[in-house]
């Protein structure tokens, strides 16, 4: 099988293309990715040589470049990661979330549909989406498949678009598409602009940790590696226009998650208890800000025997010692010398 992931070099793509690198070696696997500010190949340096995979740089929105792809590849299947994905950005830019999360989207659907034509049963469509697209949440109930989509920031709006038309184009052409929505993901290699990592790294540098209102927003925390497992599952199992939402039954608070963290941190920095806390700075609330979000991933786990393996405490655990250990990883991410890894890996060898 020849695989496609796109935006393999971003936070939750670069644990799908290293699970798949490593666990399908029978596979050949491209990871096509433009490179934004939140693609970084140093994420995939452990696998960069193995001989099943290899690495395109180019953009989603370029329908030409997408159909050549196909045609010179011809892929057997894509699992779709690439998007704009920080709610933030969206917020100051919405335009780049409609051409990379639609467009780029339908570009892909596009093609798919031109060059898998007469095969549709042997390939297969699979978008990776977000919770997000349902909306937000009182106090009470979870999203199932059935909830009604209510997207209310630019990024969850496109992200809603995106679904729509991966639903359309296997409602009107055939397509075997396969959507999956899952909750926050957190662990190793996450941009350090997003919640976890940014605080990790404040805290870490005796920095204000910026909370958002009163820190009374509510997430549905999943191990990313857990994400990429079970979408390695839905992508050999699901039925064709099947859909399953992913989640870690895992919500916190996001002051009690900061709170958490900071005793985590005083721990593994050797401070006393409580210091890293009176770095916690209440800032201007998001726009928009979503309440609640909780996820029931009864299907995954009654249809496909997914479960998440690791408890919250334990994953975030980790994922410290994981930033703490890779100092010189966050230091190339936050100066920005990460950019320059794909020049010196890819362009002068
Ligand atoms: P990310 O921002 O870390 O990575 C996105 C990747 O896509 C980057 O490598 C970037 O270079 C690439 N990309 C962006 N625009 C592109 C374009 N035009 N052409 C080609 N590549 C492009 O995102 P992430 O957090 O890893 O999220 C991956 C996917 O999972 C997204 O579709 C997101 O909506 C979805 N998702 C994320 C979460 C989460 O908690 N992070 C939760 C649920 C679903
Ligand atoms: P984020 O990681 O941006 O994910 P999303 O908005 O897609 O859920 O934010 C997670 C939560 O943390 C969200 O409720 C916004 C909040 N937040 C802060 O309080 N401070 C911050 O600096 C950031 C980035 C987020």
């Amino acid at each position: 099988m020849k695989l496609i992931i796109t935006g393999g070099a971003g936070f939750i793509g670069s644990h799908v293309v290293r699970r798949f690198v490593t666990n399908y070696p029978q596979y050949s696997i491209i990871n096509l990715d433009k490179l934004t500010y939140a693609g970084n190949l140093a994420n995939l340096q452990d696998i960069e040589a193995a001989p099943n995979y290899r690495f395109i740089k180019g953009d989603i929105t370029d329908a030409a470049f997408i159909d050549g792809l196909f045609k010179d590849e011809q892929p057997d299947a894509i699992i779709h990661l690439a998007a704009e994905s920080h709610v933030d950005r969206s917020i100051s830019n919405p335009i780049e979330f409609v051409l990379t999360n639609v467009v780029g989207t339908v570009n892909l659907l596009n093609a798919a549909r031109k060059h898998w034509e007469g095969s549709y049963d042997q390939k297969r469509f699979y978008h990776v989406s977000t919770d997000e697209v349902y909306g937000a949440l009182g106090e009470s109930g979870m999203f199932t498949e059935e909830t009604k989509y209510d997207p209310h920031s630019p990024y969850s709006a496109s992200k809603a678009g995106s679904d729509h038309f991966v639903r359309a184009y296997h409602d009107t052409y055939g397509l075997d598409t396969v959507i999956s929505n899952c909750s926050n993901n957190y662990g190793s290699h996450h941009f350090p602009e997003k919640l976890i990592p940014l605080a990790i790294h404040n805290i870490t540098q005796n920095k204000p940790v910026p909370v958002y209102g009163k820190g009374e927003n509510i997430r549905d925390w999943l191990w990313v590696e857990d994400h990429a497992r079970a979408i390695d599952v839905i992508f050999h199992k699901a039925k064709a226009g099947d859909t399953y939402n992913i989640g870690g039954h895992n919500e916190w608070k996001n002051i009690d998650l900061i709170r958490l963290l900071c005793q985590i941190m005083d721990r593994k920095l050797g401070r006393t208890a409580g210091e890293s806390e009176k770095l916690i700075t209440f800032v201007k609330d998001r726009a928009g800000h979503d309440l609640r979000y909780a996820i029931d991933s009864t299907k995954l786990q009654k249809e496909l025997g997914w479960v998440p393996s690791l408890q919250f405490e334990e994953g975030l655990e980790k994922t410290v010692d994981w930033y703490l250990e890779n100092e010189a990883w966050l230091e190339n991410v936050t100066s920005g010398n990460y950019q320059s890894y794909y020049k010196e890996q890819y362009q002068e060898r």
